[in-house]
């Protein structure tokens, strides 16, 4: 079965309070475009069409609004509602019918990955057809993470949520493979003590199994969770300095669209036109007009 993406954008957005008062955390901008555009970018690299966005009650009319169907771009979107933020791993509860037995592809709707070898590391997560893949990235800070430790040949030895001794430098980022299990699993872990269904515990169930592979992210790979106010800056930052000087933009869901052959070039600047103007949909139009498909990638 063809592999689906889940974009978990709910939660209470307490930690930017009050940027967040009137707005969903996952669609504050990263300097030009909403969060929400990298995590699924990242979806589409992999090749994903098929995504539900799960959100709270109040904010999941706005994603609907900005999305639709998904049709706008060759993809299908799905919604749902987390009426309280249960926990990660309420997102395979919520998403049973969804997923309906594929293979799917969680991300957290405030996590960034940027680098060029993310599309391929993605892709061969997602060609494994068995157990689950999570990524681990060294970070100076690792108990305000997942923490996932692993032996000189990969093979992971522990998966802990936030440790106050990490035993490894290797933060666990919001992107998770898994395949057709995760939903049963999901219902089997019990709340934590901060009171979640953690995404860990349904990583440690993969682990007991011995079907938890982790793939390790090195140098020239940037791994934003943008969680406080400071880390949302340093990613606006980041985009903006790479951005301008490459010219090149991330997260831009509709080049992703035109690179993957799922939107044509005419589509393209139908998107372009209906933004009316600005950087954004310049960069569409141009891209649109001469660029050649693919060659940017
Ligand atoms: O960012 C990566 C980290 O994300 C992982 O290393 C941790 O293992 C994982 O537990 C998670 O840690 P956080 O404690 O930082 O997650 P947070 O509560 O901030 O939630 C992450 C995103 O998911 C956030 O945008 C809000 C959304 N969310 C969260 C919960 C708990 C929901 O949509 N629903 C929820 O129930």
């Amino acid at each position: 079965m063809t592999r689906k993406g889940i974009i978990l954008a709910g939660g209470a957005g307490r930690r930017l309070y009050p940027a967040t008062a009137t707005s969903s955390k996952q669609l504050l901008p990263v300097y030009n475009k909403p969060m929400i555009y990298y995590p699924l970018s990242m979806l589409m690299l992999t090749g994903i069409r098929e995504v539900l966005i799960i959100s709270t009650p109040d904010d999941l009319p706005n994603f609907k609004r900005i999305f639709g169907d998904g049709s706008g771009l060759g993809m299908a979107f799905e919604y749902a509602v987390q009426q309280e933020p249960r926990g990660l791993a309420d997102a395979f509860i919520i998403g049973e019918a969804f997923l309906d037995g594929a293979p799917s592809c969680l991300v957290l709707g405030d996590n960034i990955l940027y680098g060029n070898t993310i599309g391929s590391v993605m892709k061969k997560a997602s060609s494994r057809r068995e157990g689950a893949t999570i990524f681990g990235y060294p970070v100076k800070d690792p108990s305000r993470f997942g923490v996932v430790e692993f032996d000189k040949d990969w093979n992971v030895l522990s998966v802990e949520e936030k440790p106050t001794s990490p035993k490894s430098a290797h933060a666990i980022p919001g992107v998770y493979f898994y395949d057709a299990q995760a939903s049963t699993l999901a219902k089997q872990i019990r709340p934590s003590r901060r009171g979640e269904l953690e995404i860990t515990s349904l990583n440690h169930l993969y682990l007991q199994q011995k079907q938890l592979t982790v793939e390790v992210f090195g140098r020239g790979v940037a791994w934003f969770d943008t969680g406080t106010h400071h880390s949302l800056l340093q990613a606006a930052n980041f985009v903006e300095t790479i951005e301008e000087r490459q010219g090149m933009m991330i997260g831009c869901i509709e080049e992703i669209a035109y690179s993957n052959q799922w939107i044509c070039s005419e589509r393209l600047n139908k998107a372009a036109t209906q933004m009316g103007g600005g950087s954004y949909s310049d960069y569409l139009k141009r891209l649109a007009a001469n660029e050649g498909r693919g060659e940017r990638f």
